[in-house]
């Protein structure tokens, strides 16, 4: 397999965790290139269940290289229980994962001010995961930010963690919270800088060498398209490029290496967290949500659900280049009489075939649905595209063609047997 960018094509949770495990078996290399433990990537291997926030998902194939690229942000705290969680299930670590030298640290302060933002923003609040991701970020370009070489290094890291702890406590006590205790914070991210040591490296060197040995690296995208802080709905995005073009940045690995684009998408739309969500409804949310489904893999938050939304994940195919489109929980559609698509905006005189950027102006479109018409019957048992009810294939190559994308593969359920190739 060429190496591959594999990105979210809508508000995140598209089935990336699953889509990245099918094609990990292929690649040599699983890189994580943005985002912290925002994300939350579910994998189903039999029966066990594994939910990825920091950990590459290609972990979970034994003998595979796995790379926490210099785009992401850590809170080393939480990727060492989440490296223990690992172990404790069986799976092999030690000597297959990498951690950026240069990937940002997320500090206690970030997440007391994530709170803190969201808190005094009252009902205009952003429904972040409260992971300290923004300010993380904030830090990053504002060049204020502690780095792994940081944490890798005691005397320096007790030295900058002094100056962060007090200009931060200034500002927390401003906002009326608690400042943090040098000793307390200082004590659990030395042990965590322990424990990360050996497998901190310098991995755009090692992603370098890799490739130019035609090792095949699969890029895993956190997030979505439009939660990039560029090209999602500002301002309820997160702070990092979850599109393609993230992946170089956050790794190191230049353009010219990269062979293609996968864009996952839910046969359906969700969202967790605030924001516009033009095909929002609730009849589609209240089936999903009855079936035990959509229900957040981070934060167990209810996602908002809707309609597939074209003009999404063309936008999508627009910005990140995609090549080949892996479409998602068809399964979840299995019982609906009549599916609808949102094939472009309305809103007065106007009409729109990509997602304005003025969130403004996308709070007041309305969508222009096509019909198709349900196949209602299951299909998570299902494992050719020519064994897929008619009615089934007609939506899936309809969603792809409207989506300027080509059909790749077919989801119809969690575990790696359920995956169609078209
Ligand atoms: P990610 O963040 O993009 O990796 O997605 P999440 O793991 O947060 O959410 C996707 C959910 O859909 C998880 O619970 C997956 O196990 C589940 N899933 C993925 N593909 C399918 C599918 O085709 N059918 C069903 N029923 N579930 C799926
Ligand atoms: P995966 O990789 C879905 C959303 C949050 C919130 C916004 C900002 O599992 O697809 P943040 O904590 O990043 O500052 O929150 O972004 N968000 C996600 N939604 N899937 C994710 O990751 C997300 N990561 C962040 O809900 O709306
Ligand atoms: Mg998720």
């Amino acid at each position: 397999m060429a190496n591959t960018i594999l990105v979210g094509a809508q508000w995140g949770d598209e089935g990336k965790g699953k889509i990245i495990d099918v094609l990990a078996e292929r690649s040599d290399l699983i890189v994580r290139t943005a985002g912290g433990n925002n994300a939350g990537h579910t994998v189903f291997i039999g029966p066990k269940k594994f939910v990825l926030h920091l950990v590459p998902s290609g972990i979970l194939w034994p003998g595979k290289q796995c790379v926490i690229g210099n785009g992401v942000v850590i809170d080393p705290v939480s990727l060492v229980d989440e490296i223990d969680g690992l172990i404790k299930l069986g799976v092999k670590v030690d000597g297959n994962l990498f951690i950026s030298e240069t990937a940002h640290l997320v500090m206690p302060y970030h997440r007391l001010l994530d709170e803190q933002r969201e808190l005094r923003k009252g009902k205009n609040k952003l429904g972040t995961t409260k992971r300290g991701i923004g300010p993380a970020y904030g830090d990053k370009a504002a060049r204020a930010g502690l780095r792994m070489v940081d944490l890798a290094n005691p005397e320096r890291f007790e030295a900058l963690l002094h100056l962060r702890i007090k200009e931060n406590n200034e500002v927390l006590k401003a906002l009326g919270a608690k400042p943090l205790s040098f000793a307390k914070v200082h004590a659990a991210y030395r042990a965590a800088g322990d424990r990360l040591a050996p497998f901190i490296a310098s991995t755009t060197v090692l992603l370098h060498e890799a490739t130019r040995r035609g090792d095949e690296v699969l890029f895993e995208g956190a997030q979505g398209t439009f939660l990039d802080i560029d090209h999602g709905t500002y301002p309820f995005v997160t702070s990092s490029n979850t599109t393609a073009g993230g992946a170089c940045t956050g790794s190191g690995v230049p353009p010219n290496r990269i062979d293609r684009v996968v864009g996952v998408m839910k046969a359906y739309t969700t969202r967790v967290g605030e924001g516009p969500l033009p095909t929002e409804n609730a009849e589609i949310g209240d089936l999903l949500h009855a079936m035990g489904r959509e229900f957040g893999a981070t934060t167990g938050r209810a996602r908002r659900c809707g309609w597939a939304d074209s003009v999404v994940t063309r936008h999508a195919a627009m910005v990140n280049g995609i090549d080949d489109l892996a479409v998602t929980n068809v399964d979840g559609l299995d019982t609906v009489e009549t599916i609808k698509v949102g094939i472009g905006y309305r809103r007065g005189q106007e009409r729109y075939e990509y997602v304005p950027s003025d969130i403004q102006v996308l709070a007041e479109c309305v969508p222009v649905y096509a019909e198709f018409p349900g196949w209602r019957t299951p299909t998570h048992g299902i494992k050719e595209w020519k064994k897929l009810p008619l009615k089934c294939r007609n939506y899936l190559k309809a969603l792809a063609g409207l989506s300027d994308s080509k059909l790749k593969i077919v989801s119809v359920g969690p575990a790696r047997d359920q995956t169609i190739f078209v």
